[in-house]
């Protein structure tokens, strides 16, 4: 064995080790391969648990969210002229006009330059994703880390909206069965959502499965941004691991991209 297949099989050892760790020992290593920053679209169709799994990951990953609902959701609630136009179409089930939607998450973004965010529910249609891609192209950013897509049957959906409640005071979000309010004062003052009715739900279902490809090849063709898929029927605490193995996966590819000067690497993530 001469020098240079000495150093390949050292090189190739050490990648195996390291490799062999990150997985037996994923507490461990996760602190080493941790990002700065990310930048995560979380998407999903409703009730999915994109605003449940949001609260969860913001503590862990150093960011803020971004949440087009909730966005929205101030706007109608403050009685503006575009505020009750905005309350009328979320009632209905429908999307909010782009030209409302796209600006607001613009300067959004453009206030967390240097920090990480999870943006939930945006991009939502073709035209957000085309917008947002350009957007990525002329802003470094702007670049999200990775698309995790959050996975339900629209029978699970429909399901879990119905038991869904949220608390006005905090706005928190329970459920009558998997997560209920934790005192009765709690859930005495709990609502229910306008839009959750069950013929709203499947509206916006039908809107969900008709749009998402569109915005997700939007993204895609930007280039380097994986799009990970999660079974999000599970319970919260295996939705919760699943995105924690997930968001492991692409540290470590991260990682050996930064040190083999291989980009394609997390591209295959
Ligand atoms: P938005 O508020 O974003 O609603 P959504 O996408 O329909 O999603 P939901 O908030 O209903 O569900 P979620 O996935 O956050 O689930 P959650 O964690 O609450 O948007 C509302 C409207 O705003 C849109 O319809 C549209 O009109 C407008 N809008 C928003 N963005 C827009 C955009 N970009 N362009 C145009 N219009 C836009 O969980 C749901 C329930 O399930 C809870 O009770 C929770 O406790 C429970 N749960 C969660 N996870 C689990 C689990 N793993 N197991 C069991 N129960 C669970």
């Amino acid at each position: 064995m001469n020098f240079l297949h000495f150093c390949v099989a050292l090189f190739v050892a050490a990648l195996a080790i390291i490799f062999g760790l990150a997985f037996m020992q994923p507490t461990v290593l996760a602190k080493f391969f941790r990002q700065k920053t990310y930048k995560i679209i979380l998407a999903g169709p409703p009730a999915s648990g994109k605003g449940t799994m949001g609260e969860v990951l913001v503590k862990e990953l150093n960011a803020t969210v971004i949440g087009t609902g909730n966005i929205l959701r101030a706007e109608a609630a403050s009685g503006s002229e575009v505020g009750v136009k905005i309350r009328e179409v979320m009632a209905a089930g429908g999307l909010v006009s782009d030209d409302l939607v796209i600006p607001a998450v613009v300067s959004q973004l453009e206030a967390r330059k240097e920090g990480g965010w999870i943006l939930d529910g945006f991009p939502r249609s073709a035209a957000q994703g085309e917008a947002f891609a350009k957007m990525i192209k002329e802003n470094d950013f702007a670049r999200p880390s990775l698309i995790l897509l959050l996975e339900v049957d629209d029978e699970v959906a429909v399901d879990r909206i119905s038991g869904r409640r949220i608390d006005p005071v905090t706005d928190k979000v329970y459920h009558v069965k998997t997560n209920p309010p934790p005192t009765q004062e709690i859930a005495d003052r709990c609502i229910t959502r306008e839009d959750d009715t069950e013929d709203r739900v499947r509206e916006r279902l039908r809107i969900y499965h008709e749009n998402t490809p569109k915005w997700v090849h939007a993204i895609e063709a930007v280039g380097g941004i994986p799009v990970i898929r999660v079974d999000a029927a599970q319970p919260v605490a295996a939705v919760k691991a699943a995105i924690d193995a997930e968001i492991r996966r692409y540290d470590f590819l991260t990682f050996l991209s930064k040190i083999t000067n291989c980009g394609s690497l997390v591209k295959a993530c």
